[in-house]
Parts: C-alpha cells; structure tokens; sequence
C-alpha cells in the first residue's frame, strides 16, 4: 500500500503573519498580536453559526442597528464576540462596528496603535437558512500623536479613504471557512480552516482574479428603481449582440459570498445606488473599502456609482453608505464605459 502524500510542512496563517513581520525588520510585532486575535473571533464566530440552530441562535435579536436592518441574534453574539477579542489583543484603540452606533474605544490600552473596522456577520438574512455569511473587516494605524494616555481617539481618526488601511480582508463561512486578506501594496491570499487542526491553513496563495468572466451578481428586484444607465448595462449583459453567450447570474445575497466567488470565477458584483436609495445600501467603511482593496489587490477594479475609485472615497460619518461595482477588470471597465455613454 503506498504511503499517502503528506504535506508536512504547511503554512498556517500564524506562520504567514510571522513571515511578513520578518520582511520588516522595524515591525513591533503588534500587527500581528491583532492578527492572532482577529483569527480567533473568525474561529469563534464560525462554531457558533455551524452550532446555530441547535442552540436556540437562529432567528432576530428584537433590535435594529444604526443602518436600519433588524438585528439577527447572530449579529449582537458576533459584534460580541469581535469586540471582545479586540479589546483582548491589547493592540486595538478603537473600533467601528455595524451593529454599534457609536465608535468603541479601549481607554485602557492608550497605547494600541491599530483602529479597525468590522461587518460582523455579512449578509445576515442567510443565516436561518444555513446559507453562507462572513466578517469583514479593515485596518487602520493610528497616528503617533494619538498615542499614549490622556489622548483621544474618535470618529475623525476612522473617517479615511481605504488608500489608509494597512490590511484589510474577510471570512466566508461557506461549506468551509475561507479567510481572505491582504496588506498595503501586497498580494492577496485566501486560507481555510482546517477544523481538526484550529488553524487557518493556506490554500490560495497570491489570489490574483481573472480579466474577465461573463458572470453578473446583483440584486435585480432593484431593476425599477435603478437609473437609466445601470439598466441599460445590465440588459446588456443579457442580450448581447449577435453570436455572443448571454450572462450568467448568481446572487447570493451575502456580499462577502459573492465576491469570494467574484475573486475566484470573476465576473462583476453590484449593489447599485438607486432611486430609493440614492446613497446606495452597502457601508462604505466597513463594507465597500476592505473590499475594493481586495479586489484592487487582486488585479480587478472596484468604482462607486459615480465611477470614482471606491479605495479613494473618503467617508462623512461611521455609517455611511455607497453604490458599488466591484469585479473583474475588464467588466468593471464595461460598467464605466456605459455610465460614460450616459453623461
Ligand atoms: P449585512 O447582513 O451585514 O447587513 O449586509 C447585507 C448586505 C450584503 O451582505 C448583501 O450584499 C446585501 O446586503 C443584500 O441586500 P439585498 O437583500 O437588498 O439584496
Ligand atoms: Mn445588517
Ligand atoms: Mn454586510
Ligand atoms: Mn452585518
């Protein structure tokens, strides 16, 4: 019987944060103290949703958060639980979270250098239904001078364009946890949890998406509320000129599953401003910019509903919100393009 091939020399996501530290000889190590606390709430929140529906944890919580979406028992536990482990790492100041109207601030650790700002559970609704969800969450590095006791820290410290985060990422908590991150000015890996073992193992390393695919995500029970221009590009993709394969469509509802799929297959992923919602629905700080520079890192583009660079919009207040298309490069393109022809 021959002997099964066995990998023994794998690269656990502890391992790959101690690696890119070493690239920096300067670095304190406290980015990756964060790091080890994130992974843990991702660990953690993951057991609690695969053991939801046998411990009474499906359905709402009976309170609805600053956005307006009513709360799944789900969202308080995991805002619960991301927080905590925050506060445990010793190296968060403060934090924005979508469940949490203000900002959260950590006065007993005046000298924690990182701001970081979290989805606790993406695409909530899915949960009741075993359907996949995810956290999603955003780094930034606080300025020297708010260092040390008797500052203050607030909103202004947050309110910054994703160009600032030093990392960003999310976990899908698919048939499988698969957690995707990326630095400033890096590449993008994707690990997955390896249930036996705790740990974070990679499995994608530099993710890099494909040019193209003809694949569109978007919520198009939207349609009659949508402009001219979003319509029109969307029809496109349908009924393309002769000869050509229309679209396939796939809306999972939670974005962080489908961009995870958008990375992988490409294609395009769209939560459109519309006329209801002139803003559009998904968060700015803790939704569309960690993803953008996902997907920038990754190869694609990712432009709010005026077009501009969604990594270069810079935020009023914690919970603001924005139109997004985040995709391939060349599908993003074509959106542009048709927006262009409109104006
Ligand atoms: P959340 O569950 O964190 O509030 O986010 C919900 C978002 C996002 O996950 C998804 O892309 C979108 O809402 C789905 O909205 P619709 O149900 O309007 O399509
Ligand atoms: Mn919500
Ligand atoms: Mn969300
Ligand atoms: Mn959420």
């Amino acid at each position: 019987v021959g002997q099964e091939n066995i990998n023994t020399d794998i690269v656990t996501l502890s391992r790959f944060f101690t690696e890119e530290q070493a690239k920096y000889p300067d670095a304190s190590g406290d980015f990756t103290l964060l790091c080890h606390a994130l992974q843990f709430s991702f660990k953690s929140i993951a057991y609690y949703i695969r053991r939801a529906s046998l411990i009474n944890l499906t359905g709402l919580a009976g309170s609805s958060n600053t956005t307006g979406d009513d709360q799944k028992k789900l969202d308080v536990i995991g805002n619960d639980i991301f927080i905590s482990a925050m506060r445990g790492s010793g190296k968060c100041r403060i934090v924005v979270s979508e469940e949490e109207e203000e900002v959260i601030k950590f006065d007993e650790h005046p000298n924690a250098r990182y701001a970081v700002v979290c989805d606790p559970i993406d695409g909530s609704s899915n949960l009741d239904a075993g359907v996949s969800v995810g956290t999603i969450f955003g780094i930034f590095q606080l300025p020297d001078e708010v260092l040390g006791p008797n500052k203050d820290v607030g909103p202004e410290h947050l309110l910054h364009p994703g160009t600032s985060l030093v990392a960003s990422g999310f976990t899908m908590y698919g048939a499988s946890a698969q957690l995707v991150v990326t630095m400033r000015g890096g590449g993008v890996n994707g690990f997955t949890l390896e249930n036996s073992l705790g740990e974070f193992i990679l499995t994608h390393p530099n993710m890099v998406m494909p040019s193209k695919r003809s694949i569109y995500s978007v919520n198009e029970g939207n349609s009659s509320l949508w402009e001219d221009w979003t319509n029109e590009y969307f029809h496109s993709l349908k009924y393309p000129a002769d000869g050509e394969k229309p679209y396939s469509a796939r809306y999972i509802g939670s974005m962080v599953a489908d961009a995870y799929r958008t990375l992988l297959y490409g294609g395009i992923f769209a939560y459109p401003a519309d006329k209801k919602n002139p803003k559009g629905k998904l968060r700015i700080l803790y939704e569309c910019a960690p993803m953008a520079m996902l997907f920038e890192n990754a190869g694609g583009l990712a432009v709010n509903s005026r077009m501009e660079r969604l990594m270069e919009v810079v935020p009023e207040n914690i919970h603001d919100k924005s139109g997004v298309f985040l995709g391939s490069h060349d599908e993003v393109q074509k959106v542009i393009d048709m927006y262009n022809k409109h104006q």
